[in-house]
């Protein structure tokens, strides 16, 4: 039987570590060709090898995706190869969680909104008509229970993701009758270097594989199939 991605390829941003790299590391599995993208190229190159040794096929290509001259350098860079494409993956994302909104710099603002947000309208502006084009596919951003939920000292990183459910919910709709589903997934604290650990078991945190596991899930799906939004909540408080 072939793998259920074969024939694919699949984007995912801030691949290098983390969620996004368990996530390139299970779409490789599930047999797609996968591009990750980050800002640092040493830390992409390690987590493309990675995947190699896996077996998996991996590309790294350093992409800042809150600049628009980054995400349209990619494209190109990618050219006939987005004929495949069928799945991109909107991880990328910066933390921010330890100052109130009165003491939060305006650059540490647009740090966060620019990276969480903007970020992911430019991938969806670049790369959904090339989905459109393939007949179809998977448009998942990695949200968070910040986007549900007020988080304290965390303002600009709640808005970040608040937004980008909003975002979520209005493309899905938008892209729907052209098979193209847009997923929001909202992981609860995931044990990452992004992640505040102060005051928590790790062990019972969740761990980068779950999220991957849903992603896997939500790729997976029958074609009539539209799970739309994933609250992912560890099983016990950590
Ligand atoms: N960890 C958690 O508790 C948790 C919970 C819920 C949701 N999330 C969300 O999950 C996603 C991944 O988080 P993580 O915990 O895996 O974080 P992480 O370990 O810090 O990894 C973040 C990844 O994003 C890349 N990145 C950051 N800014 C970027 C930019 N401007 N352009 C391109 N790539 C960029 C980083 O690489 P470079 O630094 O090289 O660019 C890295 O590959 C984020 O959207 C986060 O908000 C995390």
């Amino acid at each position: 039987m072939s793998a259920p991605l074969n024939n694919q390829l699949a984007i995912v941003t801030g691949g290098s570590r983390g969620i996004g790299l368990a996530i390139a590391s299970q779409l490789a599995e599930l047999g797609a060709e996968v591009i990750i993208t980050a800002r640092k190229p040493d830390a992409l190159k390690k987590a493309a090898d990675l995947i190699g040794r896996q077996g998996g096929r991996c590309d790294g290509v350093c992409c800042d995706v809150s600049s628009l001259a980054d995400v349209e350098a990619l494209a190109h860079k990618l050219g006939a190869r987005l004929r495949k494409l069928g799945v991109l993956v909107n991880n990328a994302g910066v933390g921010g969680f330890s100052a109130p909104l009165h003491e939060t710099d305006p650059s540490t603002w647009d740090s966060i909104l620019n990276t969480n947000l903007r970020g992911v309208y430019y991938m969806m502006r670049q790369f959904a008509p090339a989905l459109i084009a393939n007949g179809g596919g998977d448009i998942i951003n990695i949200s968070s229970l910040a986007g549900k939920n007020a988080l304290p000292n965390g303002a600009a990183y709640a808005a970040s993701k608040w937004g980008l459910n909003g975002l979520s919910y209005s493309t899905a709709e938008e892209l729907r009758g052209h098979k193209v589903r847009v997923t929001v997934i909202c992981p609860g604290s995931v044990n990452t270097e992004l992640s505040p650990h102060e005051g928590k078991n790790v062990s019972k945190m969740l761990q980068p594989s779950d999220v991957a596991h849903v992603v896997a899930m939500v790729v997976t799906q029958a074609p009539q199939s539209f799970a739309s939004e994933i609250l992912l909540r560890p099983a016990q408080k950590p």
